[in-house]
């Protein structure tokens, strides 16, 4: 059975994206058949983070009618499958949740696991891509306001019969006074717990700023073994640290 998960905040900024496409990449990678959703029209950035090119059949069109799904599908390199979103001002943004419902469920059986990646906020829009997903993961940052936002998102899920099945909490180390997980879910309550924590790393920019995902870029600097991780606890997969300790050695030498 496909499992629609959207990876939703709350708060803006806090990694919804790097999330997305990290943990889509990751689960391509095990051989798993994932599809990325990029249903946050008004800033669409998952194109960006893949590097995937301009000129595409986008969800836009296929939500205006202008094309069909499998046209706006483009298979990355990793294996992933990405229905990106139109980059262009004036295109399309306004979408009824049972046009994207129709869309994700025309192409779904292919596919292990459904991915939609959301935009900031808990508007209208992100409310109606909340109800078209089965589960939630929750990408939080260690800090009280994103914390006290993404409990008003997991309190949408649960209004929408979705799922929170867990909390990813994003950009750790960065300062002193950050929140531990028990704090965390003092504030968002016992469920769903903590996934996992996933450090700030110089090499997640560093990645974007040249459109690719950094479980390809940087394989094993330390938020790469966050999101591989996360994949597997998600899905179940053994994660398989396949390096020799040649390549160990570099990797602790060059620091991934
Ligand atoms: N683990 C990390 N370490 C360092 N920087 C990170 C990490 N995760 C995300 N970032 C940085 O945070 C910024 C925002 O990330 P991202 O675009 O994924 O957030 P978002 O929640 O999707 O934002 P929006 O709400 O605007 O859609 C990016 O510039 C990215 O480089
Ligand atoms: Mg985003």
């Amino acid at each position: 059975m496909t499992n629609a998960l959207i990876i939703s905040s709350g708060k803006g900024g806090t990694g919804k994206t790097t999330t997305a496409v990290n943990l889509g990449v990751s689960m391509a990678q095990m051989g798993i058949e994932t599809l990325l959703v990029d249903a946050a029209l008004p800033t669409p950035d998952v194109g960006l983070h893949l590097g995937l090119p301009f000129k595409l059949r986008t969800l836009n069109h296929v939500l205006s009618g202008e094309s069909d799904v499998t046209e706006a599908i483009f298979i990355h390199e990793s294996g992933l499958e990405v229905l990106p979103a139109s980059i262009h001002i004036g295109t399309f943004t306004e979408f009824d949740p049972s046009d994207l419902a129709e869309v994700i469920d025309e192409v779904k059986d292919s596919y292990d696991w459904v991915l939609i990646d959301c935009a900031a906020g808990l508007g209208n829009e992100v409310v109606k891509s909340i109800e078209v997903a089965d589960k939630m993961l929750v990408v939080t940052n260690p800090e009280l306001p994103s914390v006290a936002n993404s409990f008003k998102a997991i309190q949408l899920a649960e209004e929408s019969n979705t799922e929170p099945i867990g909390i990813v909490v994003n950009r750790t180390g960065r300062f002193g006074e950050e929140l531990s997980n028990d704090e965390i879910m003092a504030v968002v309550g016992k469920t769903p717990g903590v996934l996992t924590r996933i450090p700030e790393d110089r090499n997640v920019p560093r990645a974007i700023a040249s459109s690719e995902p950094v479980v390809m870029k940087y394989p094993y600097t330390p938020a790469s073994i966050g999101y591989k991780a996360l994949a597997s606890k998600i899905t179940g997969r053994r994660f398989i640290d396949d390096r020799t300790l040649w390549d160990r050695l570099k990797c602790a030498i060059r620091g991934y």
